[in-house]
């Protein structure tokens, strides 16, 4: 019967954890999957997340089913924490999922459902699992140019250029903040303008925020798309709390919806309820809880924003004292963008040749491309980092 399944490529970032993890030498780094680690090189559960699990276990009395739309007060809560003021009242839907991951397939499903033509303008580079999983729910990919390696900037004219000629009813996939893979974000007068141009040409702007926090800050991260959620009559939004609460394992994220009447939005709520019940039935509850115990109580929720700003700080150094060897063994200033770009990644541009030698030569794991996961960069570990990816890079 399965015969003729074929074998599964492996996944190009979860493939480099089992290399890592094999990897004997005891000097290995590991710069792949986007995970904060310690100055100590753990993944830590935030104290705020330890506190509320704690609170849970001493008031949970049942775990009987809680329903499709998971928990209520996590989905207001987590539409506050994103969308803030700017979330349209009723023209708005919140609800939980299992990670972004399952917000983005979620969201995929219900575009599939209602507009199964709409084509999906992805950025090119994005996140290499956005293509696959919008195409596994039916849709049909096509891209816009959005950074250079060579230069390390953003491609802006010829990102306009492309999606000025996007057609009422397709999708425009966009990184709220901290874009995956380069670190290279939009500015306020982008977002206005992308803005513009979804209002005069009709297309539909899907936000992928997974970062919220660890760029320039909780609120300043969601400006643009809080800008652009205020005035778009339908808006696509996935929100992760992965990495700002620390909740990797617990798969928990929300997918957003904003219609253009409320009647349409009870629609859309009444279509991600019912692709929920065909893939996972009911969103799992753990995560939920716990963000929503944090969001909830004012002194918790004060606590967990300082762990967050405290989490970008490191990250930023982390990324200055990349920047800094780079600078002195270089003797060049061409990878000062390293401290200049957010979140956790920045991406070289490294050849497959180079990413192999990285890790064969130097036991240096990064993801293809050259993708560094800086919020696992410890500073001792700046040195020894920059000499590997000079010497590939030089040879
Ligand atoms: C990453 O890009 O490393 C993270 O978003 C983890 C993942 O699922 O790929």
């Amino acid at each position: 019967m399965f015969e003729n399944l074929k074998p599964s490529k492996p996944d190009p970032i979860l493939a480099i954890m089992g290399l890592y993890r094999e990897d004997k030498r005891a000097d290995k780094m590991d710069f792949g999957v986007g995970v904060f680690k310690d100055l100590s090189g753990n993944t830590p559960v935030p104290k705020a997340v330890k506190e509320a699990e704690r609170r849970l276990l001493e008031q949970q009395t049942s775990k009987a089913y809680v329903g499709m739309a998971g928990d209520l007060a996590y989905n207001e809560a987590i539409k506050r924490l994103t969308l803030a003021e700017a979330a349209p009242g009723d023209r708005c839907v919140s609800l939980q999922t299992p990670g972004g991951s399952g917000s983005i397939r979620l969201l995929g499903e219900v575009i599939q459902g209602s507009a199964p033509s709409a084509q999906v303008w992805l950025p090119t580079p994005t996140w290499p699992n956005h293509g696959p999983t919008l195409s596994a729910a039916g849709l049909t990919m096509a891209s816009y140019p959005y950074f250079d390696f060579a230069s390390q900037s953003l491609l802006k004219a010829q990102m306009f250029d492309t999606l000025a000629k996007v057609p009422a009813g397709d999708i425009v996939l966009l990184h709220g903040c901290c874009h995956n893979p380069t670190g290279a974000d939009l500015d306020m007068a982008d977002w206005q303008r992308l803005t513009d141009m979804a209002l005069s040409q009709g297309f539909v702007p899907f936000v992928d925020i997974a970062y919220q926090g660890f760029g320039q800050g909780l609120e300043e991260d969601a400006a643009g798309l809080r800008y652009m959620a205020s005035r778009v009559p339908e808006m696509l939004i996935s929100a992760s709390c992965s990495k700002n609460f620390g909740l990797y394992r617990d798969r928990i994220g929300a997918a957003i919806m904003i219609g253009k009447s409320a009647e349409a939005t009870q629609a859309m709520r009444g279509a991600l309820l019912a692709r929920t019940r065909l893939s996972v039935s009911m969103p799992p509850a753990h995560g939920a809880e716990v963000v929503r115990e944090i969001l909830n109580d004012p002194a918790l929720e004060q606590g967990w924003r300082a762990e967050v700003d405290a989490m970008r700080r490191q990250i930023q150094s982390a990324r200055q004292s990349l920047a800094d060897q780079m600078r002195s063994l270089s003797n060049s200033d061409r990878f000062d963008f390293i401290a200049q770009q957010r979140g956790m990644f920045s991406t070289l541009g490294l050849s497959d040749a180079q990413v192999e030698r990285l890790r064969d030569d130097f036991a240096i794991y990064v993801v293809g491309g050259g993708r560094m996961n800086l919020a696992g960069l410890r500073p001792d570990q700046a040195a020894p980092l920059a000499r590997g990816l000079l010497a590939v890079m030089e040879d």
